[in-house]
C-alpha cells in the first residue's frame, strides 16, 4: 500500500476510536499468545472487536482474541490490543505494524510488548519470564523498508535504546516487589511459523541471543522510529529445539496458563509504580 494511503487509513482509524471514548492513555499494551487474560481486568472497559474497527486485520492465531481494549488498570489509563498480527499469517509488515503507528496519533508515549518465546539459553526453564533488554532482527526484513514516513522518525532510526533504559529498570524494580524471579536477555525475532531448527538455535546462541520468537521486533523497531518508549516481557514457554524433546503450540499455551498470574501481577506492578 502507497504511504499517503497508510497515512488516511491511519487517520481514519484514529478518528473512530477517538470519536469512541478512546481518549487519554498512559500505556499501549500488547499482549502476546495466552497472554490475553490482562485485558479482562480492564476497569471501565471500552471494547472494540478488531473486526469492527476501520482498516483493523483481524489476527487468525489460537490463542489471541482480537480485540482493542481501553480503559484503567491500576489507576492508568490504557489501551490493550489482546491479540497481535504476525507477518507469518501473511500480513505485509505495514500491517502487522499499523496498530504501533496507531498508538502513535492516540499520543501513547510508553509502550509494553509481551510474547511468548523459546528459551535458547541452557539457563531459563519454561515458565521463567524474561525482561528484553534488546534484540535482533533475523526475520529477514524491516517493516521500515520503503519510503520514510517522516511525520513519524528519521529514515535511519537509532536502536542502541530499543528497550527503554528506565523502563527496564521499572521492570527490575516491579519484579522484586511482585516477588518474580525475572530473567533478562536478548530476543531474537524470525518470522516463523516453523519453529527453529536445533542448528538455528545454535546459532542464535552464537549471536548472542536468550530467546526465539515470531513477534514483537517490528513492532519495537516502529515504536523506536516514532519515539515510543518501550518494555518488552517474554514468557519463557518452552526451551528452544534442540534443548528439549520437541516442540508445539498446546505447550506454548500451557505454560502461558501456567504462570499468568505471575505475569499479570508483574504487567500490573510495573504499571502502578511506572
Ligand atoms: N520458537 C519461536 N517462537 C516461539 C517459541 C519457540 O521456541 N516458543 C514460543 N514462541
Amino acid at each position: 500500500m502507497a504511504l499517503d494511503d497508510q497515512l488516511l487509513h491511519l487517520e481514519q482509524t484514529k478518528r473512530f476510536l477517538q470519536n469512541n471514548g478512546v481518549q487519554n492513555i498512559d500505556f499501549g499494551l500488547i499482549l502476546g499468545s495466552g497472554l490475553g487474560e490482562l485485558a479482562t481486568e480492564v476497569e471501565n472497559p471500552i471494547i472494540f472487536n478488531y473486526k469492527d474497527i476501520p482498516h483493523f486485520p483481524v489476527s487468525t492465531v489460537v490463542g489471541h482474541a482480537g480485540r482493542l481494549v481501553y480503559g484503567e488498570l491500576c489507576g492508568k489509563k490504557v489501551l490493550i490490543m489482546d491479540g497481535r498480527f504476525h507477518f507469518y499469517e501473511g500480513y505485509p509488515m505495514e500491517t502487522v505494524t499499523f496498530p504501533i503507528r496507531l498508538m502513535k496519533l492516540l499520543e501513547v508515549e510508553t509502550m509494553i510488548v509481551t510474547n511468548s518465546a523459546g528459551g535458547s539459553n541452557p539457563n531459563f526453564k519454561p515458565g521463567d519470564l524474561m525482561l528484553i533488554t534488546d534484540h535482533i532482527n533475523i526475520t529477514g526484513t524491516n517493516p521500515l523498508i520503503g519510503p520514510n514516513a517522516d511525520s513519524f522518525g528519521p529514515r535511519f532510526p537509532d536502536m542502541s535504546h530499543a528497550y527503554h533504559v528506565y523502563g527496564q529498570e521499572v521492570v527490575r524494580k516491579a519484579a522484586k516487589e511482585v516477588g518474580v524471579q525475572l530473567q533478562e536477555g536478548v530476543y531474537t525475532g524470525l518470522s516463523g511459523p516453523t519453529y527453529e531448527t536445533p542448528a538455528e538455535v545454535r546459532m542464535v546462541q552464537v549471536l548472542g541471543g536468550d530467546a526465539v520468537g515470531m513477534s514483537t521486533v517490528p513492532e519495537v523497531i516502529i515504536a523506536n522510529h516514532s519515539g515510543i518508549k518501550v518494555i518488552g516481557i517474554s514468557c519463557i514457554t518452552n526451551l528452544a529445539a534442540g534443548l528439549q524433546a520437541n516442540l508445539n503450540h498446546e505447550e506454548v499455551v500451557e505454560t502461558t496458563q501456567r504462570v499468568k498470574e505471575s505475569f499479570k501481577g508483574l504487567v500490573r506492578k510495573v504499571i502502578e509504580i511506572y
